[in-house]
């Protein structure tokens, strides 16, 4: 069999790197130029020290202040981002451009007051993927506060955007405070 055959060989390598001591520089890159080839042929990839080929993206975000009557699909500004790894994330357009393909999760979260509604959506380049409803117009006056969250995990390629904006015309209210009340998330799979 191939890989037995190239097993026996590997291993005849280690007796002789381990049998000498007083091999030239350039026999010992000779050697580890042969293994290279035989890990290479064997499948193995070549990698970087310190995590470099594991690049991590992903962000943390909130809105400090209020929101008042915001307009039909007006982009909800996370205006204040605590983590931006991979700098992602634009707390000046509240978009997320995608760095790289691949899988990515967000979640988000909103709260408004009673007999006000903040309804929001996540969108893809423009198509939405999902909605929340953070309605308290059935509420009465003083009846608490509403907060609702949801989360998407999608396909994104090069480019690509994801925001928060209103759904329809129902951005009626959002009391965020410093930003403890209103937050954004995401990160690459
Ligand atoms: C965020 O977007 C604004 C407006 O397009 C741009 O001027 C700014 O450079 C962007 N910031 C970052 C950190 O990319
Ligand atoms: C909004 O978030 C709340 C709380 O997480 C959840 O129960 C509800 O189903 C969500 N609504 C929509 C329309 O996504």
């Amino acid at each position: 069999m191939k890989s037995f055959r190239v097993l026996v060989l590997l291993l005849s390598f280690v007796t002789d790197v381990s049998g000498t001591v007083n091999d030239t520089p350039q026999q010992v890159v000779t050697k580890y130029n042969n293994y290279k080839t035989i890990c290479t042929g064997l499948g193995y990839k070549a990698t970087h020290c310190n995590g470099e080929q594991t690049k991590v993206i992903g962000f943390q975000s909130s809105l400090k202040g209020d929101l008042v009557n915001l307009k039909t699909r007006e982009t909800v500004i996370f205006n204040q981002a605590s983590l931006n790894r991979g700098s992602a994330y634009n707390t000046t357009t509240g978009k997320f451009t995608a760095p790289a393909d691949g899988v990515y999760s967000f979640s988000w979260t909103t709260m408004s007051d009673a007999e006000k509604c903040f309804i929001t959506e996540i969108v893809l380049n423009s198509s939405p993927m999902a909605c929340n409803f953070t309605d308290g117009r059935g509420r009465t006056k003083n009846a608490g506060n509403v907060m609702s969250s949801s989360n998407v995990i999608i396909e994104m390629r090069t480019g690509d955007k994801v925001w928060i904006r209103t759904h329809h015309n129902y951005g009626q209210f959002a009391r965020c405070g410093d930003g403890q009340w209103c937050i954004f998330s995401g990160f690459k799979l």
